[in-house]
């Protein structure tokens, strides 16, 4: 009995298998219930009853050890397996396939980009905000339509809280726990109470900038828009400041730029004027400085603010601004070779 267990000690140990299904045949061929090693248990029984102990502990370390190496062979056979088809050695090392930049956030990181290279730095807000930072703080009247409820999200039950309808909010939120100089631009996401079509959505992104220091001027705030639109749309682009009004700029202005299409010539993107609007900006109004906690008689500064999904249209001319929402993939893949 002892021999014949030693010979199949010898015979587990030599098994072989290049298939999982070879070593299950081997499982069932010595562990099953008809298979060779459980067939010892029946000749256990005639063993000398002096013997029966050591035979017992033979046997078991037999079973525990086909146990073993059955394993071991299928879980070898399972890798080669699943390896064998597959096995391209042509193959690069990091065959990622990598998602691409949401065109917004390409276009968000350019134009933030462009700035911190002129020294500003990032600063964000909240957007689910209050009626002090988004209008009370930056001069708007209590009586402003866009305050009213056709404009603005309110969370319900919070007359005083509600959704940034622009970025300013991120100036009254820099200009509070800041004391000047302060150079901040400030992308995010906004919200407007408007029925969503081709050329209007309820939510939308903006980059609202600020600057603020002693003695700076109208002429600042015109040289750096310049350097701007050049960086962004190419070294020949002009801008021209046009007058406006915005409650927390005093004066104010809607900033063009030649036309990216035709270059100034007229085309029928600039509807043959030539221009394009991209920004509102202006100098801080004085009284917006005094209710953020800044010294008028002291500082001045500028503040501009744009849409990114007008500034993205100008650049990939896409048609319906619900197409940045709707992550239509056969869209998105557009962007991959840009970063
Ligand atoms: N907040 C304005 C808007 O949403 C944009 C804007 C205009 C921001 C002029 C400014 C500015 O900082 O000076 O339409």
């Amino acid at each position: 009995m002892l021999d014949k267990i030693k010979k199949l000690l010898e015979e587990i140990n030599a098994l072989s298998a290049t298939t999982p299904e070879e070593a299950e045949a081997l499982r069932i061929k010595y562990l099953s219930k008809k298979g060779e090693i459980t067939a010892l248990m029946t000749d256990f029984r005639s063993v000398p009853a002096e013997l029966k102990k050591e035979v017992g502990m033979r046997i078991n370390e037999l079973k525990n050890r086909a146990a073993e190496r059955i394993n071991e062979l299928k879980a070898a056979a399972a890798i080669k397996e699943d390896t064998d088809d597959e096995l391209d050695l042509s193959r690069t090392a990091y065959p990622l396939h990598l998602g691409s930049r949401h065109p917004l956030s390409l276009v968000k990181n350019e134009i933030v980009d462009i700035f911190s290279r002129l020294g500003f730095t990032l600063a964000e807000g909240p957007e689910v905000e209050d009626d002090w930072h988004v209008y009370s703080s930056l001069n708007f009247a209590d009586d402003h339509p866009a305050r009213d409820m056709q404009d603005t999200f309110f969370v319900e039950a919070h007359p005083d809280i509600i959704l940034r309808s622009h970025t300013s909010s991120v100036q009254a939120r820099v200009m509070e726990t800041t004391q000047p100089p302060i150079r901040v631009i400030c992308p995010g996401r906004v919200y407007r109470n408007e029925a969503v079509s081709a050329r209007a959505h309820c939510f939308f992104h903006q980059i609202e900038g600020l600057y603020i220091d002693k003695n700076v001027s109208f002429q600042d705030l015109k040289q750096v828009m310049l350097i701007f639109a050049q960086e962004l749309f190419g070294p020949e682009t002009q801008i021209r400041l046009r007058p406006s009004f915005f409650p927390f700029t005093e004066p104010s202005a809607e900033m063009d730029v030649s036309c990216t299409i035709c270059g100034g010539k007229g085309c029928s993107m600039c509807k043959g004027s030539g221009w394009l609007e991209i920004l509102g900006c202006g100098m801080v109004d004085p009284a917006v400085l005094e209710s953020n906690g800044i010294d008028s008689s002291v500082y001045s500064g500028y503040a501009f603010g744009m849409g990114i999904e007008r500034i993205a249209n100008l650049k990939y001319q896409v048609r319906d601004l619900r197409m940045f929402s709707e992550n239509d993939k056969r869209f998105l893949e557009e962007f991959t070779s840009a970063y």
